[in-house]
């Protein structure tokens, strides 16, 4: 018997700043551990560094800039279409920082996937390593989660933890946390290639299957 060779899965990335985590895509593509292919990047900003990773590595990048956010939903809009015109199967926030609305949501139904730095459903919103920091953890972490029109609240699709040690400096943990984000982020997206990944419709939790 023949194994099935799969597809890889068509997959848009959304960025606002540097980019490493959609470098880490991008590497674990060539090293052939994540079976995707990065049909369209988004950058929110003009001067975002990820946009030279991107083009670096041959990929399209629709770059917005603040006159384009002007118009919330024309914006979404604008970024679901170019979505749909490269293939995306699912949608990819890396480091975005502009609210996806549901002009991206509908058009992609559980299929908006987002990366956060802490355990939800502590410490949401743009400071969390900060402010899991500052409110003196022992462990935090990173989650990987489903976007939907409740900031940070989606279902969660997969959690690493991350110790905060004794003394440490915050740039130190940072770090850590990115380290971390950098592994699980194309694990997450390699299951999801592998058609692993469920929403229950009745309980909204996430089942990862064998
Ligand atoms: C990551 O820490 C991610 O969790 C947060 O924004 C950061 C993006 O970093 N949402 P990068 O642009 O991928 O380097």
């Amino acid at each position: 018997m023949t194994a099935q060779v799969q597809e890889p899965l068509n997959i848009g990335v959304l960025i606002s700043g540097s980019g490493s985590n959609l470098q880490s895509l991008i590497d674990h593509i060539e090293e052939g551990t994540l079976s995707a292919k990065i049909s369209l990047v988004v950058s929110s900003r003009p001067d975002a560094y990820g946009i030279e990773r991107a083009k670096k590595a041959g990929i399209p990048v629709l770059v917005m800039n603040r006159e384009a956010y002007a118009d919330t939903s024309a914006a979404n809009q604008r970024i679901a279409d170019a979505l749909k015109v490269a293939g995306a199967e699912y949608v990819v926030m890396a480091g975005y920082m502009r609210m996806v609305t549901a002009e991206i949501l509908n058009a992609f139904p559980d299929r908006v996937v987002n990366l956060h730095p802490a355990l939800l459903p502590s410490f949401k919103g743009a400071h969390a390593i900060e402010d899991a920091y500052n409110f003196g953890v022992k462990v935090t972490g990173v989650t990987v989660h489903f976007a939907n029109a409740d900031y940070d609240k989606g279902p969660i699709i997969a959690q690493q933890p991350v110790e905060v040690r004794e003394g440490e400096p915050i740039e130190a943990l940072e770090e850590r946390i990115h380290s971390a984000e950098h592994e699980l982020y194309p694990h997450v997206i390699q299951l999801l290639a592998e058609g692993r990944v469920s929403v229950c419709p009745e309980t909204r939790k996430v089942r990862i299957s064998n």
